[in-house]
């Protein structure tokens, strides 16, 4: 058992506030500052309505579940899993819980020796119990009156198709898949079947470059790569097959190469006659998958089989293969989904997020489907044909829970009111939000207007590495706060410490850890488990370390304040700074760069970056375009800098550590906090800086 902890405290006293007998906060909650301080004290509640049919209705609900999973993780765990198919039981412990390092490697298991298959019970199951006519997916294209939908058994017999082809060419149990594929209901497809046979799909989001997706390859080294010929996104086509086949070349050169490539025509964005072909290793999807049989046996695993591998910036240049493994993931993403967002089997949910993004895995394709959802896919984006596009679908399929990024909040706030007023909307019942901190005016916007002031948002924080919702409000249960995430999720416990990895408790501000192994968390970095150790346990030992800073209020809200690493969220996407700084010096006329994050408007954090030239070569206009160029093609057009600031020289220590913290200052003009530069080799390079921050 473990100790009741402070979290637990905070929880109680929680559990003692009033209910949300018809009070209405927001409306005396109009100050649209920003002021932390002030929000504390701004509670938003749920309607009784809502809460009276919420799965988890109140305070007091919440705290006894949340109790016992974390008194009793394998009791409140091995329920749930319960509910789910398994060929067989798995052993008795059901996990191992040690996060220590000092105390032995790091090897988190759940559920092992029970066998299983994730897409057997997302689509099988559901078909099973009655769901088979459902509609599983509902795909919206670019264009608004190009749509398609697959009901479960429609899915599964796509997903079978595949499959079978998969096992044709060879593709067994722990070969890595390597999926580029856009929003098309293809890639939902490819990632479950890949699960049906027990192959590891690696998605790498369609807007990475060809020498990021080569470095992919090169990790990974996949039996086959799946792709389409082109995407149309807005206005603009784009050849992803040419970047697929420069990525391939690349990756032969590195030692690596791929028997095939098979390719899905997207016929609305461009005709097969215009692809580039190369015979012998690309495959017309079209031709081939539809000509294999609509059954195919499920490929049982072990609970701990991989699942899936997710490349993710960290903060050194090279991306780290995030591994989930099947059995916990399944039971957590599964029932995340169900409690934070209050699943009932009649909702219509929407996630905006790709799945080429970890949120697009747990909340595009398993979280819901494992709970026989109905699932929107987009293939098009949210300002096209206008600024009013998610709110017609939203109308178009009357979607109930609707789950986005705080920067796409942002930017269509920023578009005006009347394009989401102009639709009903009346559907909408739970909104949420991901991917970085959401400000409590963005957060009001989404509540007041498109939520009408009656839909909840869950506020999800968490990470590729935790694999489903760790700190999010449960929406019928809590009063919310715009701007914080609330409590943790069942079997969570998440403890803020100082820079000694001393657990502050109380009102307090620290690093962000979690205390406890939860089922869905990832279980190694790809070919690197001392990685894994050293970025995420070693920090301070005994806990799981995120990489946010985080502050926790007097009433326990807890309130993510951004990284403190070397890892930048622009749009909700993480970037890591190295990795553009790598970028930036593969241009052979730049000598040394350094990139730091800076408040952003609608990106939450807009990339800058200070530049050093070669001797001699001057600064130019063309230059700084090619310099740009460089990071869109060595990363992608979404890590481009916002700001190249030349730089004579860099603010560096004596051991020539370039100190940061003073560029960041710089950066946010933040001229008078710039600290003490007295410790730096050559303190005038600081003023030659805020000289040309203009330039
Ligand atoms: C940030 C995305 C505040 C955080 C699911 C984290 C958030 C990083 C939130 C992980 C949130 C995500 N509030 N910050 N609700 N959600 N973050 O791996 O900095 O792409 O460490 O996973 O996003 O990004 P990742």
């Amino acid at each position: 058992k473990m100790n009741t902890c402070n979290h637990l405290r905070h929880v109680e006293s929680m559990a003692t506030l009033p209910s949300g007998a018809g009070k209405i906060s927001h409306l005396n909650s109009v100050i649209l500052g920003e002021d932390l301080a002030s929000e504390e004290n701004d509670l938003v509640f749920p309607s009784n309505h809502f809460s009276s049919q919420a799965l988890v209705s109140s305070p007091e609900k919440y705290l006894e579940m949340y109790k016992r999973s974390i008194e009793d993780p394998a009791g409140f765990w091995s329920d749930i899993a319960s509910t789910f198919y398994w060929k067989h039981q798995w052993n008795q412990p059901v996990f191992s819980e040690n996060l220590d390092v000092t105390k032995g490697t790091i090897n988190i298991e759940w559920f092992k020796g029970g066998i299983t298959n994730i897409c057997y019970n997302a689509l099988d199951r559901n078909i099973d119990a009655g769901n088979g006519s459902k509609i599983a997916l509902y795909w919206e294209g670019n264009e608004p009156d190009v749509d398609a939908s697959l009901s479960y058994s429609q899915l599964l017999d796509k997903v079978c198709q595949l499959a079978n082809y998969l096992k044709d060419i060879d593709v067994k149990k722990g070969d890595a898949v390597i999926i580029y594929l856009p929003m098309l209901m293809e890639l939902p497809i490819a990632m479950l079947a890949c699960a049906r046979i027990g192959a590891v799909h690696s998605v790498v989001f369609a807007g990475f470059s060809a020498e990021s997706l080569s470095q992919r390859i090169v990790d990974c080294k996949p039996k086959a790569v799946i792709t389409c010929n082109a995407v149309r996104r807005g206005p603009k086509v784009i050849n992803l097959k040419e970047i697929v086949d420069a990525a391939l070349v690349e990756s032969t050169k590195n030692g690596v190469s791929v028997d095939v490539c098979l390719t899905y025509e997207n016929q609305s964005a461009m005709k097969r006659e215009a692809t580039k072909w190369q015979e012998g290793r690309d495959v017309w999807w079209q031709d081939i998958i539809p000509t294999y049989p609509t059954t195919c046996e499920v490929e049982w695993v072990d609970a701990e089989d991989p699942l899936f591998l997710l490349y993710t910036s960290g903060s050194t240049g090279k991306p780290k293969g995030v591994l989930h493994t099947t059995g916990g993931y399944m039971v957590y993403t599964a029932t995340t989904f169900k409690y934070a967002f209050d699943y009932k089997p009649s909702d219509i949910y929407w996630c905006t997020a790709d799945c080429g993004w970890i949120t697009g895995h747990s909340y595009v394709t398993y979280g819901p489907l494992l709970n026989g959802a109905s699932v929107i896919i987009f293939e098009g984006a949210p300002n096209y044909p206008d600024s009013g596009r998610c709110w017609d679908i939203v109308d178009k399929y009357k979607v109930t829970i609707f789950y986005t990024a705080p920067t796409l909040v942002r930017s269509l706030m920023r578009d005006g009111d009347e394009y989401v007023t102009r639709c009903s909307r009346k559907s909408l019942r739970v909104l949420g939000s991901v991917g970085e901190p959401i400000n409590p005016s963005a957060w009001r916007w989404f509540f007041n207007v498109v939520g009408d002031s009656r839909c909840p948002i869950s506020d999800t924080w968490w990470q590729t590495e935790t694999g489903g919702f760790m700190i999010t409000p449960l929406p019928g249960a809590w009063p919310q706060k715009p701007g914080s995430a609330t409590f943790p999720f069942f079997g969570v416990l998440p403890v803020i410490v100082d820079e000694k990895g001393t657990e502050i408790e109380g009102e307090c501000s620290g690093y962000l850890c979690v205390k406890n192994s939860w089922p869905g968390a990832f279980r190694t970095l790809y070919g690197d488990h001392e990685r894994y150790e050293t970025t995420y346990f070693k920090p301070f030992p005994g806990y799981y370390f995120s990489g946010d800073g985080c502050s926790r209020d007097k009433d326990g809200y807890h309130w993510l304040t951004g990284r403190v690493d070397d890892v930048i969220n622009v749009s909700g996407h993480r970037i890591g700074t190295a990795e553009v700084e790598s970028a930036l010096v593969s241009h052979p006329k730049c000598a040394e760069a350094a990139v730091v994050g800076v408040e952003h408007e609608v990106k939450g954090q807009g990339i800058y970056a200070f530049v050093t030239l070669v001797e001699g070569v001057p600064y130019s206009e063309e230059l700084r375009k090619e310099l740009i160029v460089a990071v869109r093609k060595q990363i992608g057009a979404f890590a481009a800098p916002d700001k190249i600031h030349w730089a004579p020289g860099l603010p560096k220590t004596r051991s020539g550590k370039i100190m940061r913290r003073i560029l960041r200052k710089i950066a946010s003009k933040q001229l008078d906090e710039l600290g003490d530069t007295s410790t730096l080799a050559d303190p005038s390079v600081v003023d030659q800086l805020i000289e040309l921050s203009d330039c």
